[in-house]
This record gives C-alpha cells, sequence and structure tokens, in this order.
C-alpha cells in the first residue's frame, strides 16, 4: 500500500446555522487518481477548496486536513502559497481563478514557475512554450504571447491547465475541468491529466459530473450527497454493483443513448435544507428503499467490504446477511 498524500477527517464547512459540508473524511492515495461525484450542491467544490483554504472567509472550518503529513488547516498564508503549484495545483472551471486579463498568457504561465524557483529567461520561455504545446495549443511561441482574451474558452481551459502542471504537482485538483469545453477538448484534457498521473505520479483528486470520465480516468470514487460522503470505493465496484441507493439513481439518470457523455439527469426530489437537517437519512425523502428507521436515525459511513463504505441501513444489513467469502 503507498502512503496517502492527501487526508480529510471530518471536515466541516459552515455558513451561518448551514453545515453545507458535514464530517466529510477521505484518503487520496500517492498516484492515485480520485473521483468525487454528487449533485449540484453536495459539497463537492468547496470539499476542494478547503484543501488550499480558498474558501469563503466567512466559512468556518473544522476538521483536519494533511498534506503529506502537513496540516493544511492550520497553515499560514505563506505556507499556503509555497505550497501552492509545486505541492497541490487546482484547475477550476469557474472564471473565478483563471488569467488576470491584463497578462499575457505566456506569462503567467512563466510567473507561476518563477514564483518557485529562479530560472533564466531562456530556459523560462522554452518551458512555457513547451508546457502549451504538451496542452495541445497550435503555435505556442505566439500564442504565448498573446491576452487571454484573444484564446478561445477551450484553448484558455487547456492554457490554465498547463499552468497548474508547470511545476510538477505532488497532487492535481481539477473541479470541473472539462465541463464547459466540447467533447473533444474534454477527451485532450482528461488525456492530459491521465499521461501526467502516468509520467510523475501525481495523484488527481477530479471532481466531476460525468459518470463516463469516472469510469475511463479514475481508480476510486467519492459520492457526495448533502455534505456528507454517502458512498465511496473502487470504481469498479461502486459503478457496477453500488451499494448505497443515491449512487444507484445517480447511475440510473445517465441517459445513455442520447447522451453519450454521461452527463447528469436530475432525480425527482430535492436535496434536504443544510441549515434544516433532517433527524435520519438525509436521502430518506427520495429513496425507494427508505425503511421504517431511516426516518429516525442516521446510518454511519461503515466499511461493507473491503475498501468500499456505504452510509445506508439497508445496505449494511444487506452486507451482514451476505455469506462470508
Ligand atoms: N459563499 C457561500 N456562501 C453561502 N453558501 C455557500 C457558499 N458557497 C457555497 N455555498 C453553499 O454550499 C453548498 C455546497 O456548495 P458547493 O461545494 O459549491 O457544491 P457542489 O460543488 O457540490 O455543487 C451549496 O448549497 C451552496 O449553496
Ligand atoms: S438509509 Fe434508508 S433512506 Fe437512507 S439510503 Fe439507505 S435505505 Fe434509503
Ligand atoms: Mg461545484
Amino acid at each position: 500500500m503507498s502512503d496517502p498524500v492527501l487526508t480529510v477527517r471530518d471536515l466541516r464547512i459552515v455558513f451561518g446555522n448551514a453545515a453545507v459540508v458535514d464530517g466529510v473524511s477521505f484518503d487520496v492515495m500517492a498516484g492515485e487518481i480520485v473521483g468525487i461525484v454528487g449533485e449540484s450542491g453536495s459539497g463537492k467544490s468547496l470539499t476542494a477548496r478547503a484543501v488550499l483554504q480558498l474558501v469563503p472567509p466567512r466559512a468556518k472550518v473544522t476538521g483536519a486536513i494533511t498534506f503529506e503529513g502537513q496540516d493544511i488547516l492550520s497553515m499560514n498564508a505563506q505556507a499556503i502559497r509555497a505550497l501552492r503549484g509545486t505541492g497541490i495545483a487546482m484547475v477550476f472551471q469557474d472564471p473565478m481563478t483563471s488569467f488576470n486579463p491584463v497578462l499575457r498568457v505566456g506569462d503567467q504561465i512563466g510567473e507561476a514557475i518563477t514564483v518557485h524557483a529562479k530560472t533564466p529567461r531562456r530556459t523560462l520561455l522554452q518551458r512555457v512554450r513547451q508546457l502549451l504545446a504538451g496542452v495541445g495549443i497550435p503555435n505556442p511561441a505566439e500564442r504565448a504571447e498573446a491576452y487571454p482574451h484573444e484564446y478561445s474558452g477551450g484553448m484558455r481551459q487547456r492554457a490554465l491547465t498547463a499552468m497548474a502542471l508547470a511545476n510538477d504537482p505532488r497532487l492535481l485538483i481539477a473541479d470541473e475541468p472539462t465541463t464547459a469545453l466540447d467533447v473533444t477538448v474534454q477527451d485532450q484534457i482528461l488525456r492530459l491529466m491521465r499521461d501526467l498521473n502516468a509520467r510523475s505520479g501525481t495523484a488527481i483528486l477530479l471532481i466531476t459530473h460525468n459518470i463516463a470520465v469516472v469510469a475511463s480516468l479514475c481508480q476510486r470514487v467519492i459520492v457526495m450527497y448533502a455534505g456528507r460522503v454517502v458512498e465511496d470505493g473502487p470504481v469498479a465496484e461502486v459503478l457496477t454493483a453500488p451499494l448505497h441507493p443515491y449512487t444507484r439513481a445517480l447511475l440510473q439518470s445517465v441517459p445513455r443513448l442520447d447522451n453519450p457523455a454521461g452527463r447528469l439527469a436530475a432525480i425527482a426530489g430535492q436535496p434536504p435544507d443544510p441549515a434544516d437537517p433532517l433527524a435520519g437519512c438525509r436521502f430518506q425523502p427520495r429513496c425507494a428503499s427508505a425503511i421504517g428507521r431511516c426516518a429516525i436515525e442516521e446510518p454511519a459511513l461503515d466499511r461493507l467490504a473491503p475498501g468500499h463504505r456505504a452510509r445506508c441501513w439497508v445496505a449494511q444489513d444487506q452486507a451482514a446477511l451476505a455469506p462470508v467469502a
């Protein structure tokens, strides 16, 4: 077994009286590719952002996050800056964290390198061009001189990915990095991540709406619902024999024929209001398998098979009845 590069323990993120991330725990092993899936609003992005202390200042964050054994939540801004890029890099879909509009793309990627390692100008230019070429940007020397607005959306996302990869991070966190892109560009960016993982052993935490992407890229998957992890385990098991009714509903909501990209469709009903949590299982009002106990008491996230956990009374009963192998 390899060591965990990232551990998240009992992470809680609270806005006012709403715990929008509520007791999340998981590991990412060195060199591993882990997916996080779940409906919009389940707390995926805030969980990812907490890893680089990027949650809004008014959010109250508790629990523990360690990267290579270092305690992230107690780090000061300087220590986090030193970690960003070389240790942990992030790619987001939203424009908030993308390029500075008044600086050339090449200069911004160069800056991401020199902030960590003084580099002679000639070497730097070469490295920037190499990175741009590596993400499939044609005429990299020329494109490095262009401003962000002179890039198309797809090209800008590639350039952002190039910047994230500039310092060979040990952990890449990608939050829906390809959602806004067409399928071809999406495939190229995902291939890039897979190559990076194979070549440099970079661990990847990939948040996505796309089950097909999880199936093709990830070794493990974490399913989040209403601020909680409800199931996690090896992709081969979770996607073919899901233990949690929510995971099953997610998989059934993938329209296979008319949408081969596998974007998730809606599940009937709404998740609970995080300011007014339910007494029992948070999925109970939408769950077709619910039993009496589900409305009264919340199940724990239990290990039901090797490396495979689920938070469900019925799944736990079935695992207890299953013959011991
Ligand atoms: N700045 C904020 N202030 C208050 N609530 C927020 C803020 N950011 C996110 N939330 C709430 O936290 C919940 C989880 O958000 P998020 O992590 O972005 O979900 P996901 O990425 O799974 O769609 C959502 O219900 C959202 O409304
Ligand atoms: S605990 Fe009950 S309500 Fe919750 S997912 Fe399992 S069966 Fe459904
Ligand atoms: Mg999100």
